[in-house]
């Protein structure tokens, strides 16, 4: 696990972005797996000004989203397709059959979500997946307790998710309490996980993510099982870690090699 501690959201951004492009320039076709809300917006302004400038070509991507709301269609302001055409696919021209989600509609949800895990499979599996997350712990939306080998499906969302998100619904909006969502082991399956965190109201989340015990209780624990994952945060949200002057030592020493260009 890598855990890098920026001195602003920005600097992070900055990064992450330099990492996903890095690796499209190696595989142009790659599998992104992405998310929504407001942690990766910086990302993907990031990933749409390169677009822009002309210094990436961005049309074999493909992407694989989290999660979405159960019972909220395409169009809806709230649906996690739209925020995603808004924000990333339309000013970046991504072809619509580049992008998968998690299935909400239509009969057969259960069998939908196994169809949705086996396309996965057939596009090869995930390359990066973005991850942010929640004050609860939650990532996608395994909300606590979630199991840690969970495949995705259908979830109930928490009080405390439901809490964090009303700020999008107007007051006598309903707000949907179900979605599908990648699972666990789902997104302990893709090659390279990156996580970022951001502020204060994080801090917890981050806390138990990187120096708490693995319990689906922080279900961002389950992190600490895999291989590759990188934790990019901010100094606030860096405030609860016991061991910060170690990882900036051990990013200052990276610096250092790279510098001399020996890593
Ligand atoms: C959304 C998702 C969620 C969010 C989390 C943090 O697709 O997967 O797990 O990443 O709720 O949300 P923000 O970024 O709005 O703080």
């Amino acid at each position: 696990m890598r855990v890098i501690i920026c001195k602003d959201r920005e600097t992070a951004t900055a990064l992450v972005a330099q990492e996903i492009l890095i690796e499209m320039t190696q595989k142009p076709d790659m599998l992104l797996g992405l998310a929504t809300g407001s942690t990766p917006l910086g990302v993907y302004k990031k990933l749409v000004q390169a677009h822009r400038e002309g210094t990436v070509n961005f049309s074999r991507l493909r992407t694989c989203n989290l999660d979405e709301y159960v019972g909220l269609s395409a169009d809806h302001p709230q649906s996690y397709r739209h925020f995603m055409r808004q924000n990333l696919f339309d000013p970046l021209g991504l072809p619509p059959e580049n992008s998968l989600f998690p299935p909400t509609e239509g009969p057969g949800l259960e069998a939908q979500c196994e169809t949705f895990e086996d396309k996965l499979q057939e596009m090869g599996g995930i390359d990066i997946q973005l991850l942010g997350v929640g004050s609860n712990g939650h990532i996608g939306f395994n909300e606590p307790t979630s199991s840690l080998v969970s495949r995705t499906r259908l979830k109930t969302l928490t009080e405390k998710t439901l809490a964090d998100n009303a700020r999008f619904y107007a007051q006598n909006e309903k707000q949907p309490d179900l979605a599908s969502t990648m699972g666990i082991g789902t997104i302990l399956s893709a090659r390279c996980i990156i996580v970022q965190a951001f502020g204060a109201h994080k801090a917890k989340a981050v806390h138990a993510a990187i120096e708490g015990p693995v319990m689906s209780l922080w279900p961002v624990s389950s992190l600490q099982m895999h291989p590759k994952v990188v934790f990019y945060m901010d100094e606030s949200a860096a405030e609860l870690l016991n061991m910060r002057a170690y990882y900036r030592q051990v990013r200052e020493n990276e610096e250092d090699i790279q510098k001399r260009g020996s890593l």
